[in-house]
């Protein structure tokens, strides 16, 4: 390990003010081959990694070409070199979502989980301070989600990742309901990333399912922990983020709120008005304009709004934080919020502490 590897930048100050990425991604650069291990059945396509070259690979279902990725998604020196660059202390590294494995068998999921959960740590072990790493369960089995989550809290992971449905099951299933209860309950923060687009002709072209499918997924799941009761069945204190600025939620929720008083669907679905549980839940700042970085703060609050880039992936924000840092008319208390304070209160305890270390 290089001295750089273990450093923090000095110029970035104490504790109180760093700078925490909490939306990036990793992918191992090494898993058993799922499709004959012991381990899991071999049926349906797996994930597998085609290592092009020393710095260039793609992610595989079965023989067609799923996303090519680079050397950033499993080197931490090179994590730490882009960090240092962008003026980033801390990353929460989250699984990419393909490995979720929600459609499959979930004993065979619960392996996949624990495989790369664990690679995920080793991934993160040369920089702890730096690099914290966010676990996935599978979901489709709440008792094993459980299960997972708490093996991993055990081990070192300092939240989790989900994605924002299990097949038709939203975010307000009695047993996703049920799992977010149990985080809450152990203080582990969760952070939903949308998966599993919808797919269509219409959809598969200039990255539309990135480019409106994401935003629309993410502002449904959202819905559906305001609209379907979620939030009246999860105490105050789980700690839940969106990704992708939380989608379209922002931007529509004058309609969201103007169907719970008048259109006969959409009444009263929930105690509340939607505008009454804004507290409930924060959104990244993957928004990349000034105008919608400001609507998310006036619509969620300046507490709820944290820096997350996507890192490493294409669609994600270099410099990691230049929308944060570059915005006009954000004082210095929210911006040095946003850049890391509220991260801070979203990771929790832990982390601080090994931030502090
Ligand atoms: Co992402």
């Amino acid at each position: 390990m290089t001295e750089a590897v273990a450093s923090t930048p000095s110029s970035l100050g104490g504790a109180a003010n760093l700078a925490i990425d909490i939306h990036t991604h990793y992918v191992p650069h090494g898993w058993p081959d799922l499709a004959t291990s012991d381990e899991t059945a071999a049926e349906g396509e797996w994930p597998w990694l085609r290592i092009d070259t020393e710095r260039d690979a793609t992610i595989m279902l079965g023989t067609n070409e799923f996303r090519r990725i680079e050397s950033d998604c499993w080197d931490a020196e090179r994590r730490l070199a882009d960090m240092d660059a962008d003026g980033i202390d801390a990353q929460v590294v989250s699984p990419t979502p393909v490995f979720f494995s929600y459609g499959r068998d979930p004993i065979e999921a619960a392996k996949v989980c624990r495989i790369f959960n664990d690679l995920a740590l080793e991934i993160c072990a040369p920089a702890p301070k730096r690099l914290l790493p966010f676990a996935q369960v599978p979901l489709q089995d709440t008792d094993a989600a459980c299960r997972e989550v708490e093996r991993c809290k055990v081990n070192g992971h300092l939240g989790v990742e989900i994605g924002n449905h299990v097949g038709d099951r939203d975010l307000d299933d009695a047993g996703i309901i049920a799992f977010l209860q149990h985080c809450a309950s152990i203080g582990m923060p969760v952070f939903v990333h949308p998966w599993d687009l919808p797919k269509s002709p219409r959809l598969d072209r200039w990255m539309a399912q990135w480019l409106t499918g994401m935003p629309a997924e993410t502002h449904l799941s959202i819905l559906a922990l305001i609209l379907g009761g979620g939030f009246d069945h999860l105490p105050a204190d789980l700690r839940i983020c969106f990704a992708h600025g939380g989608g379209s939620f922002a931007f529509w929720l004058g309609r969201v709120e103007n169907a719970w008083h008048r259109r006969p669907d959409a009444i009263a679905t929930s105690e509340h008005p939607p505008s009454h549980y804004l507290n409930r839940f924060s959104v990244d700042s993957a928004v990349f304009t000034e105008p919608a970085l400001k609507l998310l703060i006036d619509t969620l609050g300046a507490d709820r709004v944290m820096l997350g880039s996507d890192y490493p992936y294409p669609l994600g924000e270099r410099p990691s934080g230049a929308l944060i840092r570059s915005a006009s008319g954000l004082d210095d208390s929210v911006r040095t919020a946003l850049l890391g304070g509220n991260a801070r209160v979203f990771l929790g305890p832990a982390a601080v502490d090994r931030l502090r270390q």
